[in-house]
């Protein structure tokens, strides 16, 4: 629906030759093109800028081969959202292209607007990550929290998981339950503190617990904190509005009011709540995003729209379709 953008070339090795409506019937009558095998001339040809929407390993061979041909990448992979290829082959595989990692900009609009309009290689942000990083930035700009002390409790619908078939995502393993996995193991972890320990110009480590719910999207995420000095809702609301005032894709509530995935979804924004709990002189955030909006398509659109000189909203300013 974007009207500055034409979809060219769309990629896929299993269902290569197929009109895209019969993979996917909600496009009938609104895109008449054919699935295609990666073809990295056909692209070059066509193509001014290429979504990746790969799994990790995968993306950064495909980016570098694109990237030598001009085009303008923005990549929904962790390929490149990592300053330190350290920390990346730690958590996620070897790196085989660390020399363009280096130009790379974490496509966090809110975070580096100016970097992503004259870049040529975005690592769009990972989901549960935007859900996080967003909410606390301001606050920890501000230097108001005790870092030592964070927790981060996230819950994800299924689509988190990909389209891809697994045990831990048919019907019957979802519906009706609730679990948490991968507790202090989860590969956004070391994400999320990249990004915080910018803000907070010194090292920030969390604890980060990721839960399953039976939801088809949306990130839900709690995040505890405790003041490092004495700190009212009046002063909270205040470092709120003073960074996104004018933020076309967050929103932040009044105290007492909280956000829900419902009043997301389908749209690029990040909803923020706050709550001050005065008995434990903690702070509790809450925000929502729709996972494959605002934590993938979607931002990665608002990416696009920089680079290429356009408003930062077009395309991409649906009003979220609750109920
Ligand atoms: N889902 C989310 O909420 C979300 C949010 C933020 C970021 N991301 C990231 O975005 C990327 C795509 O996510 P997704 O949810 O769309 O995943 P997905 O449903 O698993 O889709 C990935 C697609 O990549 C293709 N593929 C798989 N293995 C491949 C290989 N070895 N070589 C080339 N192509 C391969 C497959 O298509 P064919 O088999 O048809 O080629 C597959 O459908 C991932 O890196 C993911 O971490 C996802």
């Amino acid at each position: 629906m974007h009207p500055e953008l034409e979809i060219s070339f769309v990629t896929s090795r299993q269902y290569a030759g197929q009109p895209i409506f019969n993979i996917f019937p909600q496009f009938s009558c609104l895109i008449d093109k054919k699935f295609s095998d990666f073809d990295v001339d056909k692209i070059a040809a066509s193509s001014d800028y290429a979504f990746l929407a790969l799994p990790h390993k995968q993306s950064m061979d495909v980016a570098v081969q694109l990237l030598k041909k001009g085009i303008k990448i923005i990549d929904l992979s962790a390929d490149f959202r990592f300053r330190d290829p350290a920390i990346y082959e730690k958590w996620y595989q070897k790196h085989i292209w660390h020399s363009y990692t280096v130009n790379a900009v974490y496509g966090l609009p809110e975070m580096y607007r100016e970097a992503i309009k004259k870049a040529d290689l975005i690592g769009n942000p990972g989901c549960y990550p935007t859900s996080v990083i967003l909410p606390m930035a301001p606050l920890l700009k501000a230097g108001i929290l005790d870092i030592t002390s964070i927790i981060v409790d996230s819950k994800s619908g299924v689509t988190g998981a990909g389209r891809s078939l697994s045990l831990s995502t048919h019907f019957c393993e979802v519906n009706d339950n609730f679990k948490a996995y991968k507790v202090y193991s989860h590969r956004h972890t070391p994400e999320i503190e990249q990004e915080l320990s910018i803000c907070a110009e010194k090292s920030v480590n969390i604890t980060f617990t990721p839960h399953l719910i039976p939801l088809s999207r949306g990130i839900l995420s709690t995040i505890y904190l405790k003041f490092n000095k004495d700190v009212g809702p009046d002063e909270i609301s205040e470092i709120y509005s003073s960074h996104y005032r004018n933020e076309p894709f967050v929103r932040v509530y009044p105290q007492g009011s909280l956000p829900e995935t419902h009043n997301v979804r389908g749209s690029n924004f990040c909803d923020i709540g706050f709550e001050v709990d005065p008995k434990a002189n903690r702070l509790i955030l809450v925000s929502v995003i729709d996972n494959l909006m605002r934590g993938a398509s979607g931002q990665a659109i608002a990416n696009l729209n920089l680079m290429a000189g356009l408003p930062e909203k077009l395309g991409i300013d649906s009003i979220p379709f609750f109920p």
